[in-house]
């Protein structure tokens, strides 16, 4: 499994921090943002790591990380994203890269305590497909959220006001080889962006989806209240526990 980490877009809701710099090489605590993800999935055994990246400072992400000496890789690839066509658009970078062998993929914002090492081993068994992981939030509103019903998701709804449940989906997926044709299907949503969540749907249409809740705290980091949280969780407790 291939392992690919989104850090496009324009981080418009940090302005002005994200001004002249990219959101992911922001600081979280004592490491830039983009540390956390990539540290996700090495300690889920990928080790075969894209970057997408795109808006400012594109070139410090090389400068940064290089070849991925300070993780244990050899190398690291990068891609780059113009405008900000969204979370699926970005995703859509990687074909090439990916082949045909499937993909984990983490938004450069999502921080977590623990690891996804169970979630991968079952994905990995799981033989296509796709899954995602879900964790209980008290503000369903700003993310996806699905509908549950026992095991099974029967829809996922993009920043719903009356939210079904009060899991969010979190900003880490796997994905079988058919997201590519499944993203070249895809409209632009309200807000001008392909949709990672109509990614999703497609894959509960076909009856394909499956899902675990992470363990852990989880935060995003692309707000100034979720930064700061993000910040304040990691220099409590640490993050990216093995
Ligand atoms: O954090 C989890 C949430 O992430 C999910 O619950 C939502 O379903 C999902 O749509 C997403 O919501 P956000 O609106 O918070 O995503 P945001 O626009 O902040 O983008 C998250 C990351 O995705 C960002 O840090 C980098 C990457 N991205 C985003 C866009 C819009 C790109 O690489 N390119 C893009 O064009």
């Amino acid at each position: 499994m291939k392992g690919v980490v989104l850090a496009g877009g324009l981080g418009s809701r940090l302005k002005p921090l994200t001004k002249v710099t990219n959101k992911h090489l922001l600081p979280v605590y004592d490491q830039p943002m983009i540390y956390y993800p990539i540290k996700t999935l090495i300690n889920a055994g990928i080790d075969d790591i894209m970057i997408v990246t795109g808006g400012n400072s594109a070139g410090d992400f090389l400068k940064l990380l290089g070849n991925g000496k300070d993780f244990g890789l050899k190398h690291v690839n990068y891609t780059y994203q113009e405008g900000e066509g969204g979370i699926a658009d970005a995703l859509s970078l990687v074909e090439h890269f990916a082949d045909d062998e499937p993909v984990c993929v983490v938004l450069g914002d999502n921080i977590i305590e623990n690891n996804i090492r169970a979630a991968a081993d079952d994905y990995r068994k799981q033989g296509g497909g796709a899954k995602i992981l879900l964790k209980k939030v008290h503000d369903p509103q700003r993310f996806g959220v699905p509908e549950l019903e026992g095991d099974r998701v029967l829809r996922i709804e993009e920043k719903p006001s009356e939210p079904k449940s009060d899991f969010a989906v979190i900003g880490i997926y796997f994905y079988d080889n058919t997201v590519f044709d499944i993203i070249k299907t895809l409209k632009p949503s309200d807000r001008g962006e392909l949709e990672i969540t109509d990614v999703n749907n497609h894959y509960i249409d076909r009856n394909e989806m499956t899902w675990a809740e992470l363990d852990g705290w989880w935060t995003d980091a692309g707000t100034f209240e979720s930064l700061l949280h993000a910040t304040n969780l990691v220099a409590k407790s640490g993050a990216n526990k093995v």
